[in-house]
């Protein structure tokens, strides 16, 4: 996003209140890198070093997907720390500046999955959100009267048949209003119970009929309570209980009538699940959806799994199927001093003190080789190394010698 996008720059307004004076010691306006580590908490200012590695492949996957005939998955494995979080959530990003820009694709990334793949499921809904559903939701049951207007089809849902030029004509919730509501004096709860019973009878497998009527219908209260309880858990107003292969095949239709003809479906922090919470019926159901939704979706959905190796391997255990879809693989291995140097570039980069070189030259000298001997090479302790250095040698008067910066970084 450039600067004139923007509405404020709130980085900057952020930075002027809480300044600081530069750290002359290390040539540095401010510290660059992450406190802790975790991917996604601090936002548009992180920046992202593409690793060679695994360029190609994404590209492949992207291009594969696209394609479109066949079903392409995706499984990003690494050790903890290793950037798995990063990149499936700079993936969500380059989707969305495509679909901003009028690709017909769309991206949902789910932090953790839960248990069940319905929870997977909840992230989908939620990420289409309440308004656009409920658009979707009136305009399909409009169609539906409109199709075949007949007196059954009226008064099996219980509406009365409006003038037929009237009913030609309609095509959004206001004008359904104004016409059963206010023009033919129909009761708001005789309009709920017909928009509950359209949506049972077409679309039952999102799986919250009578909730989303209340939503569509603007009932503030109801609506916002309803929402919550479709995004967290199992829909309660459901007449029978969703299958989640059908709740998908619905989820996917409104993503397409969205203008999404392939969705990227990103799912992170898989070992998380299938080693501490998942009894084994739980991940035999899960893999059960996730196998069906492939099968079902295959040229409309990819997917991109997140886990450590063993997470990997607990959840397709035994299912050559399953393990088979996914062909494309990265494993985030440890990073080469290299890439340490590349990485710890872009962070510099966004803070280095105009006309000073000091930091690339701590950062990218002595640093580099001391952080490749005595660190884990993973991204995340390599960075939080750096920002407790910076921290630390901030107010010095002087630049930190090799000696000082190699005494601090091995003493912890
Ligand atoms: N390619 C990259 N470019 C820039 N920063 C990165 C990159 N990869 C990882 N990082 C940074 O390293 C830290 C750890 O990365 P991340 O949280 O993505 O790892 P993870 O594999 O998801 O860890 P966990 O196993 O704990 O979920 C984060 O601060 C992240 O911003
Ligand atoms: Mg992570």
């Amino acid at each position: 996003m450039t600067m004139q996008e923007r509405l404020f720059d709130l980085k900057r307004i952020y930075e002027q209140i809480k300044k600081r004076p530069p750290s002359r010691s290390l040539g540095l306006l401010r510290n660059p890198f992450p406190p802790t580590g975790i991917a996604g908490t601090g936002e548009e200012a992180t920046p992202f070093y593409p690793r060679q590695g695994y360029i190609k492949v994404l590209s492949e996957f992207v291009r594969s997907s696209l394609q479109g005939s066949d079903f392409c998955g995706l499984v990003v494995m690494g050790e903890y720390g290793s950037g798995k979080t990063s990149l499936l959530r700079h993936f969500a990003k380059e989707v969305a500046s495509a679909q901003a820009r009028g690709i017909p694709v769309g991206a949902v990334y789910v932090a953790n999955p839960g248990t069940s793949f319905a929870d997977v499921l909840q992230s989908m809904t939620r990420s289409i959100g309440q308004t656009v559903l409920a658009k979707y939701a009136w305009a399909h049951v409009i169609n539906w009267l409109k199709v075949s207007p007949t007196d059954d089809r009226f008064s099996a849902v219980g509406l009365p048949v409006p003038p037929k030029d009237q009913l030609a004509t309609l095509s959004d919730a206001h004008e359904f209003w104004a016409l059963f509501h206010e023009q033919l004096d129909i009761s708001r709860e005789d309009i709920a119970g017909a928009v509950t019973s359209v949506m049972q009878q077409t679309l039952p497998d999102l799986g919250f009929a009578e909730g989303l009527s209340a939503i569509m219908l603007g009932d503030r209260s109801s609506a916002s309570k309803t929402w919550s309880q479709l995004t967290k858990t199992l829909p309660p107003y459901s007449t029978k209980k969703p299958v989640p292969t059908e709740r998908m095949a619905s989820l996917m239709t409104v993503f397409k009538s969205n203008g999404v003809e392939h969705l990227f479906l990103l799912i992170d922090e898989v070992e998380d699940v299938v080693f501490y919470r998942m009894t084994k019926k739980l991940r035999d159901d899960f893999t059960a959806t996730l196998r069906a939704s492939i099968g079902e979706h295959g040229g409309n959905l990819s997917i991109a799994l997140a886990s450590n190796l063993p997470g990997w391997h607990l959840l397709v255990r035994g299912d050559a199927s399953l393990e088979d879809r996914f062909k494309f693989r990265i494993e985030l291995t440890e990073l080469t001093s290299e890439e340490i140097h590349r990485l710890i570039g872009y962070y510099i980069k966004q803070a280095k003190a105009p006309a000073s070189d000091v930091a690339t030259r701590i950062f990218q000298g002595p640093v580099i080789d001391l952080l490749f001997k005595f660190r884990r090479r993973m991204p995340r302790p390599i960075l939080t190394a750096c920002h407790s250095l910076v921290e630390n040698f901030w107010n010095l008067d002087h630049e930190p010698s090799p000696k000082e910066i190699e005494q601090f970084l091995t003493s912890d």
